[in-house]
C-alpha cells in the first residue's frame, strides 16, 4: 500500500515536472553515445555541482558502432568519459584499466573518473540559451573522443580529439598496466601536481599560467581539445537553441 502511495506521489511529481517543462518550453537534451572503437568501452557520466545524477551513470557499449541515448534535464552541467579494458573479478567487483570510477560496479553513481581520462564537458543552458561544450585533456588522455551537436543554432561546431595521444606520450606522463603496456597519458598536472602545471596558487589566472611544453604537446596532438586548465578560449564550443549531442568514442 505505502509503496503504491509513494509511487503515485512520484508519478504525480513527475507529471507535474514534465507539465512544467512543457509549459515553460524547456526540453531535455538527448545525448547519444556511440562506440566506434575496436573494443568494448564503458562510458561514465557525472553531473556537476551536487545536482542529481542522470538516470544512467555508467554502462557498457559494445564495439561496432553500438549506441545508447541518454536524456539530461533542461538545465544540466556535467561530464562524460569512457573506461577501457574492464572486467568483473570472482568476487563480483568491476574494475577497469583506465578512467576507473572506483565503485566496483558498472554504474559510477556520482563518482568521477580517476585520471588519466579524456573528458567531454557539456553545460546545457536553460530555455534554449547558449550551451558550452568541450573535449578536455586537462585530466589526461585515455581514448579519442568527439562531441557534435544536432539541431540548435549558432556556431555549433563539433569538437574532436581523434588522435591516439597515448602513442605520443612522453615516458614521464605514461600510465602503464601491470604488463608494462602504456594504457593512457597523464596530463602534467596529474603527473607532477605542481602549481605551474595545475594553474593553482600564484598560477591561478590565465595570465600567470601560460602553456608548457607538455600542454603544447597535447595541443599538437588534439588541436580542438583543452590542453590545460587555462587553454585559449578556442577550446570552448557553443551552441544555442537546445541542440542534442552525439558523443563518439574513437571517432
Ligand atoms: C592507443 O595507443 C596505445 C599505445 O600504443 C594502445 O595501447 C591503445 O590500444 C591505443 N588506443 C586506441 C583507442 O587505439
Amino acid at each position: 500500500m505505502s509503496n503504491n502511495r509513494t509511487m503515485s506521489k512520484t508519478l504525480a511529481f513527475y507529471s507535474l515536472t514534465m507539465a512544467f517543462f512543457f509549459l515553460s518550453g524547456a526540453h531535455s537534451a538527448r545525448i547519444t553515445f556511440t562506440n566506434n572503437c575496436l573494443n568494448t568501452v564503458w562510458p561514465g557520466t557525472l553531473t556537476a555541482d551536487q545536482q542529481p545524477q542522470l538516470s544512467n551513470t555508467g554502462f557498457e557499449l559494445l564495439s561496432k558502432k553500438s549506441s545508447l541515448p541518454l536524456d539530461t534535464p533542461p538545465l544540466w552541467k556535467g561530464r562524460f568519459w569512457a573506461r577501457t579494458e574492464c572486467s568483473t573479478d570472482k568476487s563480483g567487483k568491476f574494475t577497469c584499466a583506465t578512467a576507473e570510477c572506483d565503485t566496483g560496479q558498472v554504474a559510477c553513481s556520482g563518482n568521477g573518473a580517476i585520471p588519466p581520462a579524456t573528458l567531454v564537458e557539456i553545460n546545457i543552458a536553460a530555455d534554449g540559451g547558449m550551451d558550452f561544450y568541450d573535449v578536455s585533456l586537462v585530466d589526461g588522455f585515455n581514448l579519442p573522443i568527439s562531441v557534435a551537436t544536432q539541431g540548435g543554432s549558432g556556431d555549433c561546431r563539433a569538437s574532436s580529439c581523434p588522435t591516439n595521444v597515448t602513442m605520443a606520450c612522453p615516458t614521464e606522463l605514461q600510465m602503464k598496466g601491470c604488463d608494462g603496456r602504456v594504457l593512457a597519458c597523464k596530463s602534467a598536472c596529474i603527473a607532477f601536481n605542481t602549481p605551474n602545471y595545475c594553474c593553482t596558487g600564484t598560477f591561478n589566472t590565465p595570465q600567470t599560467c601560460p602553456p608548457t611544453d607538455y600542454s603544447r604537446l597535447f595541443k599538437q596532438q588534439c588541436r580542438q581539445a583543452y590542453s590545460y586548465a587555462y587553454d585559449d578560449p578556442d577550446s570552448t564550443f557553443t551552441c544555442s537553441g537546445r541542440p542534442d549531442y552525439h558523443i563518439t568514442f574513437c571517432p
